[in-house]
């Protein structure tokens, strides 16, 4: 059993995966008609430079290839970029559905644009199952095969709000650098309109001041998700506001790096940095957790979220019924938890 790839219509798909790209060489380019019987996942990533996407493809790559072995039946994926650009990503999935895929499984560039989408599906019949940027339920609920796979982002707000809470409790000697008994801090956002973004900004916060702390804020901005971004953007708050910053709070892991890129290039020793958080636990940010640079992080479960699509799929491809599947919300919508990850649990999530 292998799981075969095909990429002749996707050419950045090479730069994607290392694990995929010896199997998209010895594919042979499909055309438009089905080559097998396999079951075909057309699988469109909003970007595939963004850390957390590229871990999740990651996963459904290996999961798929472990389950073909497991139940025989083969699976081929179909993997595109989208590049940050919503009418590139409307042309893939015109090609998905040209090619024959069973299933679409969209990461979608701007989640407003979903619509289309499942009109296009529904037209040939293709369930599709939406992941990680979350479409209005509107459109979840357009048509009955339409899905939305993801996590919570208020939970994981809250989690991360908890976090820095616990930190600062601890040690509140060493975090309120200026006694004041405020915590003042700035947040990392990530792209303006994306559920995350919004909703961990607003319930990192509450959870803070729902423990009782006081805070203000002296900073935000977004910086896209994106480390270089973050990086460029705490220095320049350094610059600013100096050791007034006490908390780092931010969106996701990847920002939370930049920030601590940023840190680093100041030259001011570890035990003088502020208390930073992120959101995801990459790989990238358990290290950083580990050298003790990220206080802590929240995993946002990429294999978890990976293999609820995969089920999702399988079953809909097969005509089952998938609330047999998956854990069903209100028809349409697979949740997965976060939780919370500090140095003391870290290696029970290391791979
Ligand atoms: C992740 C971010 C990622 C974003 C992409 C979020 O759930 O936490 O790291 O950049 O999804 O849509
Ligand atoms: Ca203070």
């Amino acid at each position: 059993m292998r799981l075969r790839t095909k990429s002749c219509c996707f050419p950045s798909l090479p730069k994607l995966l290392p694990v995929l790209l010896s199997l998209v060489l010895l594919s042979a380019c499909g055309g438009g008609e089905r080559p097998d019987d396999s079951l075909r996942i057309g699988v469109a990533l909003y970007s595939q430079d963004d850390t957390f996407i590229s871990a999740l493809a990651q996963d459904l790559a290996q999961l798929a290839q472990e389950e073909e072995g497991r139940i025989g039946q083969k699976i081929t994926l179909l993997i595109s970029d989208s590049r940050h650009n919503q009418t590139t990503q409307m042309d893939q999935v015109d090609r998905f559905l040209a090619r024959g895929c069973d299933v679409l499984c969209v990461n979608m560039v701007d989640r407003t644009g979903a619509a289309v989408i499942v009109d296009k599906a529904e037209a040939e019949g293709v369930p599709v199952i939406f992941f990680n940027r979350q479409p209005v339920d509107e459109d979840i609920q357009r048509w009955e095969k339409t899905f939305y796979v993801g996590a919570g982002a208020q939970e994981s707000g809250t989690l991360e709000g908890q976090l820095a809470a616990d930190a600062w409790n601890a040690d509140p000697d060493r975090w309120d650098r200026n006694g004041d008994g405020l915590m003042q801090y700035v947040m990392l956002e990530g792209e303006p309109g994306h559920q995350d973004a919004l909703l961990r900004t607003e319930y990192t916060v509450k959870a803070i001041t729902d423990s009782g702390i006081e805070v203000e804020r002296l900073a935000r901005d977004t910086a896209n998700w994106n480390r270089a971004q973050a990086a460029a953007r705490t220095a320049l708050w350094a610059e600013e506001f100096g050791d007034q910053i006490e908390v780092i709070l931010s969106n996701n892991d990847d920002m939370a790096l930049g920030a601590i890129d940023a840190l680093s290039g100041t030259g001011r020793p570890l035990e003088d940095w502020p208390l930073i958080v992120g959101i995801d636990a990459t790989v990238p940010a358990m290290e950083a957790v580990a050298a003790g640079q990220l206080y802590a992080t929240v995993l946002n479960d990429s294999r978890g979220q990976a293999q609820a699509m995969l089920n999702l799929a399988l079953a809909l491809h097969a005509g089952e019924d998938p609330a047999q599947a998956v854990e069903l919300e209100d028809g349409h919508y697979v949740w997965l938890p976060y939780a919370k990850v500090t140095r003391e649990n870290l290696d029970s999530f290391r791979k």
